[in-house]
């Protein structure tokens, strides 16, 4: 699975761009989708640097040809984005990486939660839905340092436990470090976070995230 093509779905923005393309440095093919192919094509070539595999093409076209498939739309599209991919997600590990906005507004539920509901109506009985990356910013992603103590962890969520290692698998592919960290619900508790690191972000913080400690390696 991890060497498996990856889609990022509204991948034209600051952290799907760099999600695409920290993903295409390790070596898998990664197309970009967008709303508007030329966009996504633009931003892949934009990103595009010598041995990485990276395309853009429409939303749809993208979850087609990829077996992972990163969904970086604002949460406020995200409904009306799934809703016509139905067939193309059925069956594929889909890993959310929005948050709900503003963050904290809606604690009984998540991005992926959603995500998951949405899939469900349009028909994608079989599609495995994780969330990661809420904690991290952009501007993590689009760094190229050495991977360090000083990274966030991702926090990776879904419900059966083959799908959690299998997107820790694809997420661990942008060289950061991934803890498989419990059921879907659990980014409930991610996005909680995110309005404390923004401030922290805003008020000077290089680039503040959440890294667990006492894990067993
Ligand atoms: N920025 C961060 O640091 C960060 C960190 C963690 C998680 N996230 C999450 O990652 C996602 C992407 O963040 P971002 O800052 O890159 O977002 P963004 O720039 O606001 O949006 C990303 C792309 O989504 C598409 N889009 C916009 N409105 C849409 C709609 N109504 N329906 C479908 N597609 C739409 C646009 O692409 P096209 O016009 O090309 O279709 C846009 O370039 C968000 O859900 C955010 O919560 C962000």
């Amino acid at each position: 699975m991890t060497r498996a093509p990856a889609a990022v779905l509204a991948g034209t923005g600051p952290f799907g761009a760099a999600l695409a393309r920290r993903l295409a440095l390790s070596g898998i093919a990664v197309t970009i989708g967008s709303r508007e192919a030329a966009r996504a094509r633009a931003a892949a070539a934009q990103l595009d640097a010598p041995g990485l595999d990276l395309a853009g093409a429409s939303n749809r076209t993208a979850a087609a040809r990829a077996g992972a498939v990163f969904l970086a739309a604002p949460f406020a599209g995200q409904a009306a984005l799934l809703e016509t991919l139905g067939a193309e997600l059925d069956g594929k590990l889909v890993i959310c990486c929005a948050v709900i906005w503003p963050p904290g507004s809606r604690p009984e539920t998540s991005a992926a939660e959603e995500a998951a509901r949405a899939l469900h109506s349009a028909g994608a009985g079989r599609v495995r839905v994780a969330a990661a990356f809420q904690t991290v910013a952009a501007r993590v992603l689009a760094h190229d340092g050495t991977p360090g103590a000083d990274d966030p962890d991702v926090l990776v969520f879904a419900d059966r436990p083959e799908d959690r290692e299998a997107a820790a698998e694809v997420c661990g592919l942008t060289g950061l470090r991934t803890v498989p960290a419990g059921p879907l619900r659990g980014a409930r508790a991610a996005e909680a976070f995110v309005g404390a690191l923004m401030h922290l972000n805003r008020i000077g913080a290089r680039h503040a995230g959440i890294r667990l400690t006492g894990l067993r390696s």
